[in-house]
């Protein structure tokens, strides 16, 4: 066992692109673990869009930050739990934590599945997706769906997603040509496009010329107005985020046009995750025998080292993730 933990802190306020210099490692002893909490050795981190958001408040300056993990037990001081369960809890970006039994869950191994998987399309990334489909869009079988930043590990989930649940025609944009490629390669996309490529009302009119009846939109701002007008009648937006603007000092106004929600009757909702965690194993008995017998993957850009986790989140902002980006020990 290591004797030492490193944890990472942010140490300022970014404007606009954050740097490795708004962050430090911290080396430390081991966390002790009080009466009723466990000693975490962590094991793979997820770094997340809304990390960024949380680098403009939420985070305390010089304290150790949170963020979604998995670990095994190296200590319990609860005997719900004993040493070597795995374990997913919140209090990560550091190698290892000590966190409340109560604050944890424990993570089911799936024969054929890998762990990390636990953070893409079986965690809040999957269950995104899922919730976004399910229960806001409501997706019929046959209807035709845009997904903005499609190639990343919402959107790759999403779509994978859709085609299980019989959507129709599927057409995603990301930010490259190899993203394209492989969204249309590999995830099962009809059409795709790179959204530095045009104006994007043009670029989906191309790529969706018969229109869409749902759109889910990880980005906001230009694609957001193009999607309006290319839905049809009782077409639906789900909100799911805003990456388009996390980096952005000033927002730009989003051009969409609100006559369209009343003349098509549309209806455009946002939801958080973390408000649907009861589904937690809806999503499960979904998803999993899909990933067992191989028709479904959970799209993963695995960075190694922990030392790199800071490289890994800015990298996932430049768009350098293909699916779900997640660092592992
Ligand atoms: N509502 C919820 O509860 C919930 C839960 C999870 C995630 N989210 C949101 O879902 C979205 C996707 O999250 P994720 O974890 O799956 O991250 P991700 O899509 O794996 O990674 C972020 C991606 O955003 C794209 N991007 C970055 N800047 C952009 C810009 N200016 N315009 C367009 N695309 C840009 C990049 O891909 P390109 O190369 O394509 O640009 C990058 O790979 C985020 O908005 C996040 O906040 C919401």
């Amino acid at each position: 066992m290591t004797e030492t933990a490193l944890t990472v802190q942010q140490t300022a306020r970014p404007t606009g692109f954050p740097t490795a210099d708004h962050f430090r490692f911290v080396e430390s002893a081991l966390p002790e673990p009080a009466p009723g909490e466990l000693l975490v050795e962590n094991l793979y981190w997820s770094v997340d869009p809304y990390h960024r958001s949380m680098m403009d408040g939420e985070f305390a300056l010089g304290a150790p930050l949170e963020g979604r993990t998995l670990g095994r037990v190296l200590e319990s001081r609860d005997p719900a739990y004993s040493t070597g369960d795995l374990v997913f809890h919140r209090a990560g970006w550091r190698t290892h934590s000590a966190v409340p039994a109560g604050q944890v869950r424990r993570i089911e191994q799936f024969e054929g599945v890998p762990l990390s998987a636990h953070l893409g399309i079986l965690g809040g990334t999957g269950l995104t997706a899922y919730v976004g489909l399910t229960r806001i869009a409501r997706l019929k079988e046959g209807e035709d769906v845009f997904v903005s930043a499609a190639a990343g590990g919402v959107g790759t989930a999403t779509g994978r997603l859709a085609r299980l649940l019989g959507a129709g025609r599927l057409v995603g944009s990301a930010g490259s040509a190899a993203k394209v490629k492989y969204l249309t390669e590999e995830v099962g996309y009809d059409a795709a496009f790179d959204y530095h490529d045009g104006p994007a009302a043009d670029l989906l009119a191309k790529a969706a010329p018969d229109g869409i009846d749902l759109f889910v939109d990880n980005v906001g701002g230009e694609q957001l107005g193009a999607a309006v007008g290319a839905l049809r009648r009782y077409g639906r937006v789900v909100r799911i985020g805003t990456i388009g603007q996390y980096n952005k000092a000033a927002l730009a106004p989003v051009p969409v046009d609100l006559s369209e929600i009343v003349e098509k009757s549309l209806r455009m909702e946002g939801f958080l995750v973390s408000d649907y965690r009861s589904l937690q194993d809806e999503l499960y008995a979904f998803v999993v025998p899909h990933l067992r017998s191989g028709r479904v993957r959970s799209d993963e850009t695995v960075v190694d080292g922990f030392g790199r986790i800071v490289e890994a989140f800015l990298g996932m902002l430049r768009g350098e993730n293909l699916g779900k980006i997640i660092v592992r020990g």
